[in-house]
């Protein structure tokens, strides 16, 4: 997102227009996302692969209705991981024939209704869930397109909670359960199986990681193929990061860049669809939360501001310590700087925005902007303290 001071005030361009922040604002916290900048973001990922990819958009990482519906009509498809996401995604103007539907934990009912849409990949965690499917495919005689989401084994720089093809994480499977994932395979031909998936984690900022998985893949795909099976995608999961510190967005665009390529290289010998399924890149640095300071409270030890918004709007930080850049949205350079911590109304004290923050000095009624809050911001919120939902909107 484009911000910058025009004197005192911080502006936000989108469509060459400048929108004053603090007018966005009605008395919430509210959550803005820019579409622009998200169809941007959408073109430059494509362009990297040049064209040569299906882009699934990771749907978790925000399901406001705009974005969504902006996505399905550039031509995005969509990555789910329930049957309230698919769903969304219909409603929104996703085909069944783009969704692809991943998660360690389908149920017989989410499979089901996801058999009978005819979507267009089962990613399969496990071979119990590979027998749940043939059975429900047997039972409503209709076919389903299946995809083994594999677990490669690679364990890419990133916060241990979003790591997720590392051996000891509980997602995709180990190689070791081919023989049984090939006997049921075979045993039903309603059981179509179009490719391999593979998801190693979230805000991963080099390449290399995803060419070792892919890679390590090449003995499965060999053995699928010599069992006879037609493998036509290969699923590279999402996970590309974000620069939370420094918002140099031309990294990303050159993050998105190195990865088309590093994969059109890897893939050169092999006639596959390449599928991928970003979510934060598309979506995170296009949004930021903005609240106001309701108190501060300064003690012997610390300065807090406290604010209208919290862990259950945005639990980031107290997740995963998660850095998020917060700027005020008038600059008051005649102020004095001071040392924050910006926390929450909530009850916990992991209930934190930011950690000792050097801002000029804030007072009631101060509006704050939280930047690059786009992707799991508001799909990661709760009710926690009987809090309402926050307001969300899109410019
Ligand atoms: N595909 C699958 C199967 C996934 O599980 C995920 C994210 C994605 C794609 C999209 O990953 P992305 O491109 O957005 O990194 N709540 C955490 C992130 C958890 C990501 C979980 N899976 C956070 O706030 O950092």
């Amino acid at each position: 997102m484009n911000l910058n001071y025009n004197s005192n005030e911080l502006m936000l361009v989108a469509n060459n227009e400048s929108i004053t922040l603090s007018d966005l604002y009605k008395g919430q916290p509210v959550y803005v996302y820019n579409l622009e900048g998200i169809k941007e973001r959408y073109e430059a990922f494509k362009n990297s692969f040049n064209g040569k990819v299906d882009i699934h958009y990771a749907v978790k990482a925000n399901t406001h209705r705009d974005i969504l519906s902006t996505l399905a009509q550039l031509g995005a498809g969509a990555d789910v991981v329930s049957i309230g996401e698919i769903e969304q995604c219909l409603e929104a103007g996703f085909l069944p024939e783009t969704i692809v539907y991943s998660g360690v934990g389908k149920s017989k009912m989410e499979i089901e209704k996801a058999v009978k849409l005819g979507i267009k990949e089962i990613n399969v965690e496990g071979p119990q869930e590979l027998e749940r499917i043939s059975e429900i495919t047997k039972r409503l005689n209709k076919p389903a397109h299946v995809s083994l989401r594999m677990n490669p084994d690679v364990c890419p720089d990133t916060h241990p909670y979003i790591r997720t093809g590392f051996r000891e994480n509980k997602f995709g499977m180990d190689e070791s359960f081919l023989p049984e994932l090939i006997k049921t395979l075979k045993s039903n031909p309603l059981l179509v199986l179009k490719g391999l998936s593979i998801h190693i984690g979230s805000q991963i900022l080099e390449t290399k990681s995803y060419c070792e998985a892919v890679k390590k893949m090449w003995p499965v795909f060999e053995k699928l193929k010599s069992e006879g099976f037609q493998l036509e995608t290969f699923n590279v999961g999402g996970g590309f990061g974000i620069q939370y510190e420094t918002q140099e967005y031309k990294k990303d665009f050159q993050l998105m860049q190195e990865f088309g390529q590093a994969m059109l290289d890897v893939f050169k010998d092999q006639n596959l669809k390449i599928l991928c399924e970003p979510g934060r890149m598309l979506v995170g640095p296009e949004g930021i939360l903005l609240c106001e300071v309701e108190y501060i409270k300064s003690t012997p030890y610390k300065n807090f501001a406290i604010v209208n918004t919290g862990m259950h709007h945005l639990i980031r930080p107290a997740l995963y310590q998660s850095f998020h850049k917060i700027l005020a949205t008038q600059q008051n350079l005649d102020r004095e700087e001071v040392l924050y911590d910006i926390v929450g109304p909530i009850c916990e004290s992991s209930d934190v925005i930011g950690t000792e923050r050097t801002m000029r000095e804030l007072k009631q009624g101060d509006l704050l902007a939280i930047l690059d809050t786009g992707a799991y911001g508001a799909t990661m919120q709760s009710r926690y303290n009987s809090q309402v939902h926050v307001l969300e909107v899109v410019i």
